[in-house]
């Protein structure tokens, strides 16, 4: 009986898993980490509602959400009425703290990923499954008709697919690159590389700078090639072209974050 019970639990977990990512969303939409970071680490609701614009009838389901992000690791609440006052002061937590940092936050990755196109796109799955339309390669071609890369080169969402993904790419890519460059072994014996798909060139970036003398490139999709601020500090050169046709040669080529997952929702 009990096992029925933690049974069902997880399947609760499971089942209401994906208002965790919204909830997340949300609070990263409304600029609640940033909030509870400016005010030292911990904020009442009271100083959240200073900060975060919100009309007076949407004020009163602040609490529900902010003890349903508590609940979900993402903040912590500290409900010592003696200490915090009776709404409870809530605190960033190594989770949140990642999306703080104006240099460093992992925010536009998480935006990518809770965004209408990605996430709309794992809402096919089942149908996708079951269909044999040839046009449906991916869950996220049935859903919105063209393949991510497709929506980022032309129609009504480019501007703004194109701005969400790179910036979500470019941030999980510093985080990441920071361990990667400490392998200084994968690096040894190094003239030249090239990053295949490689972005706005964050992790080509900061290969160059830790390893000055591996000559770097980029290749990626015009549209995104296009998209690099020309003031770029040439430390690497940048290249559009189109991966499936011709990858230009070097000593290295690096393709990062392809996994199971984007298969299904881009
Ligand atoms: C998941 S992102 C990874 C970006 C980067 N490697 C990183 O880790 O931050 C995949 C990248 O591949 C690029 N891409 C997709 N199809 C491509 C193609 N046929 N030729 C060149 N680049 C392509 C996309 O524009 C995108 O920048």
């Amino acid at each position: 009986m009990a096992s029925n019970i933690e049974a069902y639990a997880e399947l609760c977990n499971i089942t209401f898993g994906y208002l965790k990512s919204m909830a997340l969303d949300c609070a990263i939409k409304l600029g609640i980490p940033k909030a509870i970071h400016l005010c030292g680490g911990g904020a009442s609701l009271a100083d959240i509602l200073a900060t975060v614009p919100m009309p007076e009838s949407r004020r009163p389901y602040l609490p529900r959400l902010m003890r349903f992000l508590a609940a979900s690791g993402i903040f912590s609440v500290d409900l010592d009425v003696a200490a915090a006052g009776e709404e409870g002061i809530y605190r960033l937590t190594p989770v949140s703290r990642l999306l703080v940092d104006d240099d460093s936050s992992l925010a536009p990755f998480v935006l990518t990923h809770t965004g209408k196109h990605l996430a709309g796109a794992a809402l096919h799955l089942p149908d996708w499954f079951e269909s044999d339309d040839p046009a449906a390669e991916t869950p996220f071609r049935m859903a919105h008709g063209a393949d991510l890369w497709g929506i980022m080169g032309c129609g009504d969402d480019a501007e703004m697919m194109n701005r969400l993904f790179n910036a979500g790419m470019a941030s999980y890519s510093r985080f990441m690159m920071d361990f990667v460059v400490c392998e200084r072994d994968v690096f040894e014996g190094l003239s030249s590389l090239v990053d295949v798909g490689g972005g706005t060139g964050t992790v080509a970036r900061t290969i160059a700078g830790a390893f000055p003398h591996v000559k770097c490139s980029v290749l990626d999709l015009p549209n995104v090639i296009e998209s690099i601020p020309a003031d770029a500090d040439g430390a690497v050169d940048y290249i559009a072209g189109d991966m499936m046709k011709s990858v230009p040669s070097a000593d290295a080529v690096l393709l990062k974050a392809r996994n199971l997952l984007h298969r299904f929702i881009s």
